[in-house]
């Protein structure tokens, strides 16, 4: 027997506003067409005036407790995905503990678009120690706060969102049927630091800065990082591609969500699309769209699910989960 991490439930949450490709095109030189072509974004939400990273959270974690039959007093380890905290200091994920009431330890991850594959490996392998019990991983961005507005090769892009799933330890066999997490795998390379980051922070900058990317360059590291993302997940577990029922991939771009889609040989409609209408949301990106997937009754239990992101650093990794 092995400790397995079960994914019991999945919420998410989006701010109210809605910008389309059009309203951006009336403030810079932009159009839907080229948006819609090059990346499959239609619109995306942005957070209102006030509306923070931890205030998100926590409205996708209320939805994914509750989904889960579970208190937020029941919670012994939060693990935040996110870039865009709410301050500097102290970690965004203490203030969403202490409004859900919860217990154990809470901490953020920065691995930019990564970073809820990274924070649902750390949660696993501390649910698979020993060390807890009921695991609330969260990717919540407030991406909309980093943008430069007047930068069309990047504002377009993004947009706010939180996605929350809770993880339960349970016993396996160990082998490829049992539920949970199966496997993650993750990586990274900071010779790319350069080519999608930030021009600001406290200790370069004292500002918080904009978002700055070589956007071809992320597109060609991302096609291949991804495919060896992908191909690590299905070897370790002695799968075939074909078994594989759900893509929820991390959503930058239509065009790259496709091209891992082919790899797969999965059948379109198999891939959970949101990039349409939420854009890239960064580490919130893989869990919205997997609630989205899960609540509306697509993903179901037993099903092979296959994650996998890239983000700034470059980091990037999988995560293959039987729901
Ligand atoms: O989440 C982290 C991972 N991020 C990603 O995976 C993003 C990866 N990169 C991409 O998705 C794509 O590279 C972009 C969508 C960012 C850009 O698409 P592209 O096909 O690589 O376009 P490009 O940057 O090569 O730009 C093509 C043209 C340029 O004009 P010229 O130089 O050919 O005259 C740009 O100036 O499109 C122009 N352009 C725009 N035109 C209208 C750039 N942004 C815009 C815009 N509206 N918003």
């Amino acid at each position: 027997m092995v400790t397995r991490s079960r994914v019991l439930s999945a919420g998410s949450y989006l701010p109210a506003r809605i910008v389309t490709n059009d309203e951006l095109a009336k403030t810079i030189d932009t159009n839907d067409e080229w948006i819609r072509q090059r990346t499959g974004i239609r619109q995306r939400h942005i957070a209102a005036e006030g509306e923070l990273t931890s205030d998100l959270a926590v409205a996708a974690s209320h939805q994914a407790l509750e989904n889960a039959g579970l208190k937020g007093s029941d919670v012994d380890c939060i693990i935040l995905g996110t870039c865009t905290p709410d301050h500097t200091f102290p970690a965004t994920a203490t203030r969403v503990q202490h409004v859900l009431g919860a217990k154990g330890f809470a901490m953020d991850v920065g691995a930019v678009c990564s970073g809820f594959v990274f924070a649902l490996a750390a949660a696993d392998n501390f649910i698979r120690l020993g060390q807890v019990k009921n695991a609330l991983v969260i990717g919540a961005e407030t991406f909309s706060r980093i943008l430069d507005w007047k930068d069309r090769g990047t504002c377009v892009l993004f947009g706010d969102g939180a996605g929350a799933v809770v993880l339960q330890a349970s016993e396996g066999k160990g082998n490829k049927s049992d539920q949970g997490i199966l496997s993650t795998h993750l990586f990274s390379d900071g010779a790319h630091y350069e080519r999608l980051y930030v021009d600001g922070g406290p200790s370069a900058t004292q500002t918080t800065g904009h978002v700055k990317m070589d956007g071809r360059e992320v597109f060609r590291h991302a096609v291949v990082n991804l495919a060896a993302a992908i191909d690590v997940a299905i070897a370790a577990n002695n799968i075939n591609a074909d078994e594989v029922d759900w893509l929820v991939p991390h959503q930058a771009n239509r065009r790259i969500i496709d091209s891992m889609g082919h790899r797969l040989k999965l059948p379109e409609e198999r891939a959970v699309i949101t990039v349409d209408r939420h854009a890239n949301t960064s580490a919130a990106s893989i869990p919205l769209a997997l609630a989205e997937a899960v609540n509306d009754g697509r993903i179901k239990r037993g099903q092979l699910v296959l994650m996998e992101a890239m983000g700034g650093g470059f980091t990037w990794g999988s995560a293959l989960v039987r729901w």
